[in-house]
């Protein structure tokens, strides 16, 4: 029996500005965290930088026109600050907002639904000199800058999203270093999720006063699905602990108007937390139109001896660094999950997927849910016919998408899917090595050709319709 979505549930495709824009240079924009990051050498694999990436910039109405090609309904992209207001301060710059409004009319003129992200992870350098997320103004500046963007799109963009995985920010960004800006400070890590989160509901609050009355107000998280090796205490509390740095630090304030307890005392040796203010958690605590869930695969994890080296599965599928993007959890080994791995190493286990909707639907009863990223990189070839076939990637989509079904059987009201990604691109540390999209991208000519995920993809979308089959 195929599998049958509701109609009316959205379906679409993903990407992030730094990630897919090149263009570094043009219209204005000045250098984001992510280009002092790649640009530094030994930060990114192969030295590789978002200054072309996938040249959108130049190509939007080529990709525009490729994505109603496939027929799918909704296009999850994010606005690049630096583009919009340089230094993170001051009026917006014309040209950027520009781009975006054609994007937008480009997406719109074809039947495609725009779902805005205002922040994925490109901080104007500028702001980071004076203190970046750890400080506390940078939230101020974000809502001045949500305002901007409002201003400018309110009028034909619906669906908004402060920001994509606060988590990585402030974690991997402060924390363990990978990310940009780069800096390992555990404070300064807990700070930036703090002040993320303050972001998060200074934004929410400029855009509502900005937007008419239908948009819609949400974030994109990455909660972790993570997973105790075994019923031991010890590696119960592990799992607590992972879950209170990961998912409750965010869903606490912003859900439930409070940082949880337990993550307050976990980290009592490295702070505090006085850096949070009277009045921050009411400002933090808004009304979620709906809550996007970014998920690629399960995180597990026992107790350990406290100073233990990282087990086999490094810092939680963040890499093996010296330092830990995981605040007051020495005591915490991550191991490889069993199964199948992807070319990120991430294992493949759609059920991780149908218990994080099942529990967020649970915990937060009423609150629409919307998978905003899910995808897989694959050791794609090109063949000798010019066409790329990727099994692994539609076996990868077919799992997760059966399992968000039987989340929503089990209770979760799940609206919509975004796939991660409509393009390969820039994967970050990891360059352009990795490739998530559903359309291949050849970085010398630029030339796309969608991958035979991508006809897939397109025929479940427009059939709502999941075959019973992986057959292409
Ligand atoms: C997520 C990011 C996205 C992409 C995928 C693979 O953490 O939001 O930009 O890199 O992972």
């Amino acid at each position: 029996m195929p599998v049958t979505f509701p109609d009316g549930f959205l379906w679409g495709t993903a990407t992030a500005a730094y990630q897919i824009e090149g263009a570094a240079r043009e219209g204005g924009r000045t250098p984001s965290i992510w280009d002092t990051f790649s640009h530094t050498p030994g930060r990114t694999e192969n030295g590789d930088t978002g200054d072309t990436a996938c040249d959108h910039f130049h190509r939007r109405a080529e990709d525009v026109a490729l994505m109603a090609d496939l027929g799918v309904g909704a296009y999850r992209f994010s606005v690049s600050w630096p583009r919009v207001q340089p230094t993170g301060r001051g009026p917006a710059v014309q040209r950027g907002l520009d781009f975006y409004r054609g994007l937008v009319d480009d997406l719109l003129g074809r039947g495609i639904r725009p779902v805005l992200t205002l922040y994925h992870w490109d901080l104007p350098q500028e702001l980071e000199d004076a203190g970046g997320w750890p400080e506390r103004e940078t939230a101020y500046r974000f809502a001045e800058y949500a305002s901007l963007v409002a201003g400018a799109l309110g009028d034909r963009v619906e669906m908004w999203t402060t920001l994509n995985e606060p988590w990585c920010s402030a974690f991997l960004g402060y924390g363990s270093g990978v990310h940009a800006p780069g800096r390992t400070d555990p404070v300064a890590a807990l700070r930036a999720a703090h002040h993320l989160n303050l972001a998060h509901g200074l934004g929410a609050s400029a855009l509502r006063a900005a937007l008419p009355a239908r948009a819609q107000v949400s974030i994109s998280l990455n909660p972790c699905e993570v997973r105790a090796r075994s019923e031991d205490p010890a590696d119960l509390d592990a799992r607590r602990r992972i879950d209170a740095l990961s998912t409750r630090v965010f869903t606490g304030p912003l859900l439930k108007g409070a940082y949880p307890a337990d993550l307050l005392a976990d980290t009592a040796g490295l702070t505090d937390w006085s850096f949070v203010r009277d009045g921050d958690l009411a400002a933090i605590h808004q009304r979620l139109d709906w809550l996007g869930v970014n998920y690629y695969s399960p995180t597990l994890v026992s107790g350990a001896e406290e100073g233990a080296p990282p087990a086999d599965g490094g810092n939680g599928g963040h890499g093996i660094t010296a330092h830990t993007p995981w605040p007051g959890a020495d005591r915490v080994a991550f191991h490889q999950p069993p199964g199948e791995r992807t070319e990120m190493g991430w294992t493949v286990d759609p059920s991780g997927l149908r218990d994080l909707l099942v529990r967020l639907g649970r915990e937060f009863p009423g609150l629409p849910l919307v998978v905003t990223e899910n995808g897989a990189a694959c050791d794609d070839k090109v063949s000798a016919d010019g066409s790329v076939h990727d099994p692994d990637r539609i076996a990868y989509l077919h799992g997760h998408l059966a399992a968000v079904r039987r989340a929503m059987e089990d209770g979760a009201d799940v609206r919509g899917y975004l796939l991660w990604s409509f393009l390969d691109n820039f994967e970050w540390a990891y360059g352009y090595g990795k490739r998530f999209g559903i359309v291949h991208v050849d970085y010398e000519s630029q030339a796309r050709t969608p991958k035979s995920s991508a006809r897939w993809y397109a025929r479940v979308a427009r059939s709502g319709e999941l075959p019973d089959t992986r057959a292409e």
